[in-house]
């Protein structure tokens, strides 16, 4: 071959290509999409959704097909168009399913495409949408549906390119019931009018993960000029009045990081069922009701979704290996707003039950998966939702802001932000990035920096940021010292600690403390009737260990009028642990399964052993 032709052939090959995403069939280095338009019907009778979605796609090698991410969809119908209005049968194919991955869909192009479109509906098991009946919701009147789409279930309500790697613009026309309001990961207009026919539009490109809608009797509260809250009435004002500091927040990021780069910013509180705490969906976070104390104490989850508008929503991790980029930053960056809002103790105070929760994670997790850059092949994304990408992911940030200093290190964040804008990365380009703005030219702060260890290591260098906050430190010796009887729970400083206070406490005593123990602080602080859904958590967690009885109730309560998994999972372990306990667990389940979200539902049938029971 002459050397001209040769040299043109290695050209056109990507000269590195990305790193391939095993949680995807899609191959864009072939054909990517760009652009979807989505056109469908929310049918809460069938609770189905169908319409179609028109991908824009551009095409990179000659003569590739369309490969698309679906799980349990039904395709009626594929047509392409090479001049994005004429349309003609396209010949497809459904590939075998996965049971991590779904199925492919393969779509044979005509030369020169440029759109197609897809006739499609949802399966019963669609894994990204909860159809709330309405008595699952806080107003018993109407029906509710949302969308979850991290990290893999865009594909089971729309057919897409379902990789991070990805990124798209959108258009929905969303047709809902007359008396319902609809509002997506886009953009929203605080004046909307219920009509059941709504247009939305994302102009930004974000990854499929971000798309996201929801279906419901909301009203919408104004939090500031740019800020506002979304709820069903019965929740709406109550949420407004906690989230009162969201505009602060925003701005308070802005000053660190550089413009908030996506208009409006609101947050919708969701039904109690909603698995997470909540979810970065952009200028639209949905936030769980249990982030509601009724004293801000747990708006660290609103500052942590509002935080990912920077790190994770304007850079990505490219696949979820890459996943503490988007978790550890926006851990670091969440401390950052609260220290910004509510000043260093509280920040502090986070920082050392973050390093806590690690500590314990740590002790139990095998080595391979408590690396940052951390391995899934073959596994569901899920296997890595742990506090590594999180809590070492921004100890690691922590660690680099005292090598280099916080003004010089701030910088480089914000440099950081605005050069990989609006792009996925993987952890090689970070390091990369790294290397050439912050650690060339000084080896030794480099060394110092040690990023090889942090990165592809397992456990915590012995350097690691170790947060103090000696309001916490006293509740520690306090813990010891009732542990060991010689402060007695009526002589406990509680009714002066904070939520954070009681939750350090609570996981500073022994795990095995005692059922007497757990009385007599039950007696003099009430702490079964807590309403704080973090400092409930660990007391029913020592309840269920320590077979407390008085607690039973509540935690069955518990159990059943929320389904965020971080609280479901390790309640749920901790139950089947004693043949009495995996009764009550069953019993429990039997009532709550059905009021569950299917990412819950997957995660509690595994522990309870659901599908053996059955
Ligand atoms: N993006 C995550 C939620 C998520 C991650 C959903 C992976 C599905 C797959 C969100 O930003 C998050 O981290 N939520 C946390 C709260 C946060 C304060 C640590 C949660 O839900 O607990
Ligand atoms: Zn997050």
């Amino acid at each position: 071959m002459p050397l001209r032709i040769l040299a043109a052939c290695l050209i056109a090959v990507p000269l590195r290509a990305a790193e391939r995403d095993v949680h995807s069939f899609a191959t864009p280095d072939d054909v990517r999409v760009r652009h979807v338009d989505l056109d469908i019907t929310t049918d809460f009778d069938a609770r189905q959704i169908r319409g179609t979605a028109t991908l824009g796609v551009e095409l990179r090698v000659a003569g590739k097909p369309l490969v698309l991410d679906t799980r349990g969809l039904t395709v009626d119908a594929v047509e392409a168009s090479t001049d994005g209005t004429a349309f003609a049968k396209a010949p497809f194919e459904l590939g075998k399913p996965d049971p991590i991955l779904g199925q492919a869909l393969t779509i044979q192009l005509p030369k020169a495409a440029r759109a197609v479109r897809i006739k499609y509906a949802t399966g019963p098991n669609a894994t990204a949408l909860q159809w709330l009946s309405p008595a699952q919701t806080a107003g018993k009147k109407h029906p509710l549906l949302f969308t979850q789409s991290e990290a893999i279930d865009a594909r089971s309500w729309v057919p897409l390119q379902d990789t991070p790697g990805v990124r798209i613009t959108y258009t929905a026309h969303v047709r809902t019931p007359k008396d319902l309001l609809a509002v997506m990961s886009a953009r929203n207009d605080p004046d909307q009018k219920r009509t059941g026919d709504y247009r939305f539009e994302m102009t930004q490109p974000i990854p499929s993960y971000l798309m996201a809608l929801c279906v419901g009797d909301l009203e919408f509260r104004r939090l500031g000029p740019r800020t506002g809250v979304y709820a069903e009435p019965a929740v709406v004002d109550k949420a407004a009045r906690e989230f009162s500091d969201l505009e602060e927040f925003l701005k308070a990021c802005e000053k660190l990081y550089g413009p908030y780069r996506w208009g409006r910013y609101d947050v919708l509180v969701m039904p109690p069922s909603f698995p997470f705490g909540g979810m970065e969906n952009p200028r639209l976070t949905f936030a769980s009701p249990t982030t509601i104390a009724g004293d801000k104490s747990l708006v660290s989850v609103l500052a942590h979704e509002l935080a990912h508008s920077w790190s994770g929503n304007l850079v990505s991790n490219a696949t979820w290996r890459d996943f503490w980029l988007n978790e550890g930053f926006t851990v670091y960056l969440e401390r950052r707003i609260l220290e910004a809002v509510y000043g260093k103790a509280r920040a502090d105070a986070e920082a050392v039950l973050g390093r806590r929760s690690l500590e314990r994670e740590l002790a139990e997790l095998p080595k391979p998966d408590q690396v940052l850059h951390i391995d899934l092949k073959g596994r569901s994304p899920d296997a890595g939702l742990t506090d590594v990408p999180y809590e070492k992911g921004a100890l690691f940030l922590k660690h680099l802001e005292a090598v280099y200093g916080r003004e010089r290190f701030d910088e480089f964040l914000k440099g950081y932000f605005a050069h990989f804008a609006f792009q996925s990365i993987t952890t090689d380009q970070f390091a990369k990035y790294l290397e050439e703005h912050l650690l060339q030219g000084d080896p030794e702060k480099a060394a110092k920096a040690n990023v090889r260890e942090w990165l592809n290591g397992p456990g915590l260098p012995p350097d690691a940021p170790n947060p103090t906050a000696p309001a916490l430190t006293k509740v520690e010796d306090q813990a010891k010292a009732f542990a060991a009887g010689t402060v007695k729970a009526a002589d406990l400083p509680g009714k002066t600690w904070s939520a954070h206070g009681w939750v350090h406490f609570l996981t500073s005593v022994p795990p095995d403390l005692g059922k007497d123990k757990l009385a007599a602080l039950d007696a003099a602080f009430g702490v079964t009737k807590s309403g704080n859904s973090e400092v409930l958590f660990q007391w029913l967690l020592l309840a269920v260990r320590n077979g407390y009885e008085p607690a039973h109730d509540r935690l069955e309560q518990f159990l059943t009028e929320q389904g965020r998994r971080k609280f479901l999972q390790p309640l749920y372990q901790e139950l089947v642990k004693t043949p009495a306990g995996k009764e009550r667990a069953l019993a429990i389940y039997k009532k709550a399964r059905p009021t569950y979200h299917p990412a819950s539902v997957e995660t509690v049938d595994g522990i309870v052993g659901w599908k053996e029971a059955k």
